[in-house]
């Protein structure tokens, strides 16, 4: 078979991984691999190269992507589809493995219903994908994310202050939330649940009272604060109709000092949760992931994602992948509620 590979969306580490089982699979099964650069411009432009063994060598210990990404949305431009369509049909590609999130993999859901053949890889920090336990990239992020907070509370605790720190994550509070519960974080603010600034400056000012003269607060960039209006970089929106979030951390440490009188700092986590290095897990998943996409494409499953089930990679129609956005539930909503102050 002649197989096309693409990143698209935001990068994150684990993303090479996948591309290295995929040619390393590939080749054990007699195929050929073009890779199509920087996510859907590559088939858009015709921006492609071939990707051998050699290509790949050691580079799945290494962040990023070989393939580079970009937000392109295809659908957004003039005759997308069609170019798409050609390219594909110049490079004799017989299937597409697309690696993303909800946009990359949208793309390739609206692209199967048009008649192309396409296999899915989820890869996402913001784990916000229906149909899969795992999105390459998320264990990676949380584990910045949890060595950030357990950072600041040394620091925190040697200047009796408040430090706020805002995780990325969009619309889902996932990494928010896991890395709030394993950094110890006192108050842990998700998108999925407007905060109320009060209840956190009564926490704050409980802990001072009780002798505990710091306090740790995790914000998902996406949290919202009853009665102020959303906090939003003013930079418009990407292709996807995507708003960029942030802000809510500089804005909440403020208002906990108005509140409180407890000097208070926040931190960004920002895009050092999507650089550095993969964790073992996202390696591993990664190259498991790679290798099911391209099984998938042999055994004819086209118009799927290779999603983690059970710890076992299946094979999952696309749109349920995509139809509906991943969020944090009430269950898990109220264990990090119950930890709320504590420490
Ligand atoms: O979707 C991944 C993500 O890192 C979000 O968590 C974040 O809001 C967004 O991408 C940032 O996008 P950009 O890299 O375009 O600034």
């Amino acid at each position: 078979m002649r197989l096309g590979v693409l990143t698209g969306g935001g990068d994150c580490p684990g993303l090479n991984s996948a591309i290295r089982a995929i040619v390393l699979r590939a080749a054990q099964l007699g195929d050929e691999v073009v890779g199509f650069e920087e996510g859907w411009k590559g088939p858009l432009e015709g921006l492609s190269r071939p990707l051998s063994t050699a290509d790949v060598e050691g580079i799945h210990a290494e962040g990023g992507t070989m393939l580079l990404t970009s937000r392109t949305n295809p659908f957004k431009v003039e005759r997308g589809p069609e170019r798409i369509a050609e390219n594909l049909t110049k490079e004799r590609i017989e299937c597409l493995i697309g690696i993303g999130g909800e946009d990359t993999l949208g793309v390739l859901a609206k692209l199967a219903e048009l008649g192309t053949k396409v296999v899915g890889i989820p890869k996402t920090i913001d784990a916000d994908l229906d149909a899969t336990e795992f999105t390459i990239g998320f264990n990676t992020a949380i584990t910045v994310a949890t060595d950030a907070i357990d950072r600041l509370h040394t620091t925190a605790r040697s200047h009796k202050r408040v430090l706020v720190c805002e995780v990325m994550g969009r619309h889902a509070g996932w990494m928010t939330w896991a890395s709030g519960i394993a950094g110890g974080a006192h108050a842990v603010l998700l998108p999925e649940e407007p905060f109320d600034p009060q209840d956190v400056a009564e926490m704050v000012k409980k802990r001072f009272a009780a002798g505990k003269r710091w306090a740790v607060i995790a914000v998902a960039e996406g949290a919202q604060p009853i009665g102020s209006a959303a906090v939003l970089k003013d930079e418009g929106k990407d292709a996807f109709g995507h708003v960029a979030l942030g802000g809510v951390g500089a804005w909440l440490a403020k208002d906990i000092e108005r509140r409180t009188g407890v000097s208070s700092r926040h931190v960004v986590l920002g895009h050092t949760q999507r650089g550095g290095s993969p964790t073992a897990l996202d390696r591993l998943v990664a190259t498991r992931l790679g290798f099911a996409a391209v099984e998938a494409a042999h055994a004819g499953r086209f118009g799927t994602m290779i999603a983690l089930k059970g710890d076992e990679p299946v094979p999952v129609p696309l749109n349920e992948a995509v139809g509906r956005l991943r969020t944090v539930d009430a269950r898990r909503r109220e264990l990090s509620r119950a930890l709320w102050g504590l420490d």
